[in-house]
């Protein structure tokens, strides 16, 4: 079994040298991922000259790790958000996502994309009785708001379910191929892609310009798109209105045919399902906050024994995990950001940023060109929403920093670094003070200070990734100290 995503393992993705030099453009991108690239090229179609800045490679991002399904089923969602936002603003959500779907198909047939795209049905079931009037209403909101929507208790699964809703005419693909070919299709329209690039600060200007500092050179632009998954450092306060949320894939093989359709448990936990090729199915579920669980091993375990328990399973053949940032009232925060008039931004998608993150990028482009779009009002990047809701998330953000700064000390002593065994890693003791230690696989130590380089935080050592994890707004980083992970911008400290 491989431990990478099945997507960048099969995919072809381009790569691109990193910024050489200061850059003057029209419009600059921070990010390469699914929103980044889809708003660059909508944005060159309407003639600005048009740069992307990526802080590792295109695709490394959540987008390289998702699981792939592009649906406005997203899970129980829609009864939700009729009560909390009223009909007409859950109708506009609907209106987009559905348009998101059907512009991801269409960008891939007129750009000539070969990225396995197919349509399929989206199933959200229960197995348990007590939830079948949640998934009654799900479908009276989503048929009301013009969704493909409709009951049923038939699903493809090996097992019996209760009750689910049954999206028609949705979409999965192969988002590493997707992603090589928006890259592609950018450059071949005149744009540029910078790699391991990687933004630190975004500032509008008296002159009307927005200057972006990165670990390469300076650019400036008259507009910025801050497409990151979450905007970096401390750029319009969203790592504070939002929570980092992890989930696990596998890919495997069958002994014989997949299901055809896509499925999504509504009871816990959450288990994901979509077909890979005829005999392949992907698994993605056990979600957590990221940095509350250090056993991550774990998950991956429990999500192979159901796959194995549930399916005639052939082979694991891939295994990995991503993060996706939640809002607290489930929309988006799409267009112009808190910090300016000059700087967009995309973020808090939920797990559901394929249809969303596409409908992103028809908002920003329209933005970017001052074309009207209807949807704006309801993602709204500069709202309060919900003030309560915030309010609790606010408190949330705040508790996970003091418990974790009160429990720093109450950590279990640590052990000298050279007690670690190969591939083992955790809190240890070096030169009198504790640090982060790791050994790699050839016996060689590394060790980072435990302080998150974004606002200080303590870090958690994630035992399936080998990496250090900020519970406080989900930065990660690598045994070196590397960020894998924004809102954090730069290096963990090291100690060797
Ligand atoms: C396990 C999992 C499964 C999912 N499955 C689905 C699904 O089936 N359907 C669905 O609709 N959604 C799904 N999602 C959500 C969806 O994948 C994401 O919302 C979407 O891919 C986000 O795209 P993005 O472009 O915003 O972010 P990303 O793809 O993360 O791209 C952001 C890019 O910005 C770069 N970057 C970060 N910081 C900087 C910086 N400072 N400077 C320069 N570059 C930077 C990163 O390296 C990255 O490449 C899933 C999420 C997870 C975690
Ligand atoms: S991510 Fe904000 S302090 Fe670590």
């Amino acid at each position: 079994m491989e431990h990478r995503s099945v997507w960048l393992a099969t995919a072809e993705v381009p790569t691109y040298d990193p910024l050489l030099h200061d850059l003057d453009v029209d419009v600059v991108v921070v990010g390469g991922g699914l929103v980044g690239l889809t708003t660059a090229v909508l944005a060159q179609r309407d003639g600005p000259r048009v740069a992307v800045l990526e802080g590792a490679r295109i695709g490394c991002g959540t987008t390289g790790h998702t699981t792939g399904k592009v649906t406005s089923q997203h899970s129980l969602i829609y009864a939700d958000l009729v009560r909390r936002h009223g009909e007409h603003d859950a109708r506009r959500y609907a209106e987009a996502n559905q348009a998101g779907v059907e512009k991801l198909a269409g960008l891939a047939d007129e750009l000539g994309i070969e990225c396995e795209l197919a349509r399929a049905v989206a199933f959200a079931y229960t197995t348990d009785p007590r939830q079948c009037e949640r998934i009654e209403d799900e479908v009276a909101a989503a048929k009301e708001l013009g969704l493909p929507a409709s009951l049923s208790s038939e699903i493809d699964l090996p097992f019996e379910v209760e009750a689910a809703v049954r999206f028609d005419d949705q979409v999965h693909f192969h988002p590493g191929k997707y992603l090589a070919g928006l890259a592609r299709a950018l450059v071949r329209g005149g744009g540029a892609i910078y790699e391991n690039t990687r933004v630190s600060e975004i500032e509008e200007s008296p002159d009307h310009r927005v200057h972006l500092t990165t670990d390469k050179g300076t650019v400036g632009a008259d507009q910025a798109v801050v497409a990151s998954l979450i905007p970096p450092g401390l750029v319009g306060g969203y790592f504070a209105k939002t929570r980092p949320h992890r989930s696990y894939g596998l890919a495997m093989r069958l002994n014989g045919e997949a299901p055809r359709s896509m499925a999504i448990s509504v009871d816990a936990p959450t288990r994901s399902t979509r077909p890979w090729g005829q005999d392949g199915i992907i698994i993605v579920g056990n979600g957590h906050e990221v940095g509350d669980d250090e056993d991550t091993e774990a998950r991956y375990r429990d999500l192979e024994d159901w796959g194995r328990s549930t399916f005639d399973v052939k082979s694991t053949d891939y295994r990995w995990s991503a993060q996706d940032y939640a809002t607290p009232d489930q929309v988006p925060y799409v267009g112009r950001s808190a910090l300016g008039h000059r700087v967009l931004v995309a973020t808090g998608f939920r797990k559901w940023g394929l249809s969303n993150g596409t409908a992103a990028a028809i908002m920003l482009a329209d933005l970017l060109a001052d074309r009207e779009n209807d949807w704006l009002r309801v993602f709204d990047a500069s709202r309060i929403g919900d003030a309560l809701a915030v309010g609790r998330l606010v408190k949330d953000n705040l508790k996970v920093g003091t418990e974790l700064f009160g429990g720093r000390l109450n950590r279990p002593g640590p052990v000298p670094i050279d007690h670690l065994q190969p591939e083992e890693g955790g809190i240890v003791e070096l030169d009198r003070e504790t640090v982060g230690g790791y050994r790699d696989a050839e016996g060689a130590l590394h060790a980072v200070k435990l302080r998150c380089s974004h606002l200080g935080c303590p870090l958690h050592w994630n035992n399936a990734e080998h990496s250090w994890d900020c519970r406080c707004h989900g930065s990660r980083f690598d045994v070196d100290g590397a960020v894998l992970n924004g809102p954090a911008t730069g290096p963990l400290e090291t100690r060797l």
